[in-house]
């Protein structure tokens, strides 16, 4: 392997650059050359590439976003637009590919494989934490941190008003985000959408508001429709007759300085990437399970299923109202 190929694509994660100072760094100390690829699969069609070298890298191990910019590119969704990225990558010479991403990147990546004799591996950062094959994925954490730190916020403001509060979370369709920032934040509800029924939920909180509460917070995870959490403040309206507040955390849970734990998953993952396609392996994720790094094709990221901890969600009931 001669030349390597990295980029970032789809929704940006805090860690993104402490994995390409990984991997650039693991790259470096191989003897292979590096080269960023810019705004993701956009980047790899267009041929928007520079090479990478140490200096590229210095003082960005703290910084959230990406260096590299990313997009979510339709273009690379079609035949023909992977056969231009093909093409560049011909030309340019590039013989391995760090695609760091979500299930949409890694679904890309896959037809990609199966295309062309460049290798590929996946480094799973998103802070949905929605991808088969790691406990968790590079940014998560600390979106996790940036919503909890809302939440405690939110709860001196709903102590001194005697005020219920709803603040919905990212984490696209599922409720890894809301769960443990839930917990963490000593939420009084959490809603999710792997179970979003609210009807034992009005009842919960009608008795703990009757048994004296006056404030209280209920984490929403956004699911499929960001916004939908003024519905659910409007039904509580309906049948509790309280008012609430609303507060929709998005995107401020994208950015920022990624945390201790970020930054060394996304070093470990970053270098492991790189280490992967030295020793010949392509089409697979990097991850971490149990602190071990583990390989998973990458047509298992999305084609199977990661659930929730069963007994995270047993404890958020358990601790609720
Ligand atoms: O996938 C990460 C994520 O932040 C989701 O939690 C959220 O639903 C989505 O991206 C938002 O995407 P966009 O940046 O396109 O608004």
């Amino acid at each position: 392997m001669r030349r390597i190929g990295i980029l970032t694509s789809g929704g940006d994660a805090p860690g993104m650059n402490a994995c390409i100072r990984a991997a650039v760094r693991t790259a470096m100390t191989n003897n292979v050359e590096i080269v960023g690829i810019r705004r993701g699969y956009s980047g790899l069609i267009n041929g928007d590439m520079s090479a990478l070298d140490r200096k590229s890298i210095i003082n960005i191990i703290h910084r959230g976003g990406t260096i590299l910019e990313t997009s979510r590119c339709p273009e690379f969704t079609t035949t023909e637009g992977r056969a231009k990225a093909i093409k560049v990558m011909e030309e340019v010479g590039i013989d391995g590919l760090v695609l760091m991403g979500g299930d949409g990147t890694f679904r890309g990546g896959a037809l990609l494989a199966n295309e062309c004799n460049v290798s590929i591996s996946g480094v799973p950062t998103t802070i949905d934490n929605d991808v088969y094959g790691t406990d968790y994925t590079v940014g998560f954490d600390t979106a996790v941190n940036t919503a909890l730190e809302a939440i405690d916020r939110i709860r001196d403001t709903a102590m001194s008003h005697e005020r219920l509060f709803f603040v919905e979370v990212m984490g696209h369709h599922t409720g890894f985000i809301a769960l443990e920032s839930g917990i963490a934040g000593g939420a009084e509800e959490t809603i999710i959408p792997e179970d979003d029924s609210t009807d034992e939920l009005w009842t919960r909180l009608r008795e703990s508001f009757e048994h004296g509460k006056k404030s209280a917070i209920v984490v929403v995870a956004e699911g499929d429709q960001p916004g939908h959490t003024f519905t659910i403040a409007q039904e509580a309206k309906d049948k509790l007759k309280i008012e609430s507040r609303v507060c929709i955390l998005g995107h401020v849970q994208r950015g920022g300085s990624p945390t201790a734990r970020d930054r060394v998953l996304a070093s470990n993952l970053g270098s492991a990437a790189v280490s992967a396609l030295l020793k010949g392996k392509s089409g697979y994720m990097v991850g971490e399970i149990k602190n071990e790094i583990v390989y998973t094709a990458l047509e298992d990221t999305w084609g199977k299923k990661k659930t929730l901890s069963p007994r995270l969600e047993e404890l958020a009931s358990l601790l609720s109202a």
